[in-house]
């Protein structure tokens, strides 16, 4: 039986991770990416940590033809799909390209899995889907209700979960794995690969090891009069790897057609802006300036996650700290202080 999996998105920060623990758990992995928030100098990285050549593909969730095209050269077992435009503030100012991409995107790789015959879909959904959240931590039975949602980025994400909830009641053969993720921070461990987003990060993380490598002069952050330990912004911080665990882990439960499922990936703890910062600071040494600045469009005060379906169902936990992922965070950084540029 084939162990194919199709990637999309699989040259960015969250896909480069899963491809690493997709060919370790025996998964072969196609590529596909637009390259719009990615580098094609990730892909020599990842074979040189993986120990082996791995396909990438130039390709656009968008363009019906190119995706097509894929699905008729591979006999894929699955499609694990991360193709998405994912900044909360950006989709409040973009809301036409995030529900085009995200949308529309994911409509038209379902449509070419089901003309091709491959029913097996890992999703990568959000936690953003749960609104402002009515009590925390947050579990899988909390209402992912339209009209909490607090910004066109989640609400793409919820729509694309309902559509998958549709096609599953419409055939029974699909399995589906829908993973509602928190906040993906971090770096791999050999400080080959990392987060590298285009122009300006619209992530707390990434802006903080920007600032400190010198790139940006200070973090402005986003509110300091939330109804929260410190007045600043609480979010559930998972590191990379962790989070590229459960991916592999969804995608082998796939081979147990279980059907629909939802499983949060969270750590269960809640962590505030302030406290990334200091996080950071104690373990890199660095001092980072920062400034506070009115909310963020779309924001909610707080939100982290029990996880424990993923750990009863897929066998699934965090295992790595907050000092773990500022390091593993730094580590990337200090060594690629462009990203994936050439220096
Ligand atoms: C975190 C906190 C900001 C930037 C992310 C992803 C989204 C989803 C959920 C997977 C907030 C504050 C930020 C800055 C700041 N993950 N902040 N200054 O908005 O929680 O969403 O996780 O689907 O894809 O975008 O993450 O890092 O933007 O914000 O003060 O420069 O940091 O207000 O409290 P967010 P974030």
């Amino acid at each position: 039986m084939s162990r194919s999996v199709l990637v999309t998105g699989g040259a960015g920060f969250i896909g480069s991770h899963c491809v690493i623990e997709l060919i370790k758990d025996g998964f072969e992995v196609v590529i596909i990416d637009n390259w719009t928030n990615s580098s094609k100098e990730c892909i020599p990285r990842l074979e040189q940590i993986a120990g082996k050549k791995i396909t990438a593909l130039t390709g656009d969730i968008c363009d019906k033809q190119q995706i097509e095209k894929i699905f008729e050269s591979f006999n894929f077992f699955a499609v694990l799909h991360l193709a998405a435009f994912k900044a909360v503030g950006e989709s409040c100012r973009k809301p036409i390209e995030y529900f085009m991409n995200n949308v529309y995107g994911s409509l038209n790789v379902l449509e070419a899995m089901k003309k091709y015959r491959v029913k097996n879909f890992v999703f990568s959904s959000s936690c953003t889907v749960y609104g402002k959240p009515e009590y925390l931590p947050l579990d899988e039975k909390h209402p992912s209700n339209n009209d909490h949602i607090t910004n066109p980025y989640g609400r793409s994400k919820f729509m694309v979960e309902n559509i998958l909830k549709d096609l599953y009641s419409s055939d029974k053969s699909w399995n589906i794995v829908i993973l509602r993720y928190f906040n993906p921070v971090g770096a791999h461990e050999s400080g080959l690969i990392g987060e590298d987003p285009r122009g300006e990060p619209t992530n707390l993380m990434p802006f903080i090891s920007q600032v400190a490598v010198g790139r940006r002069s200070e973090v402005n952050i986003f509110g300091s009069d939330y109804d929260t330990k410190d007045g600043t912004g609480v979010r559930d911080y998972i590191h990379i790897f962790d989070l590229a665990r459960g991916h592999s882990l969804a995608m082998a439960k796939l081979e147990q057609n279980p059907g629909l499922k939802i499983y949060n990936l969270g750590t269960g703890k809640g962590y505030s802006v302030l406290e990334m910062i200091r996080t950071f600071e104690k373990v890199t040494g660095l001092d980072i300036p920062k400034r506070f600045v009115p909310r963020r469009a779309g924001d909610v005060p707080s939100i982290y996650a029990i996880s424990d379906l993923a750990e009863k169902e897929l066998g699934w936990k965090a295992t790595k700290n907050l000092e773990d992922m500022c390091r593993d965070m730094w580590n990337w950084q200090s060594k690629n202080p462009n990203g994936f540029e050439c220096v």
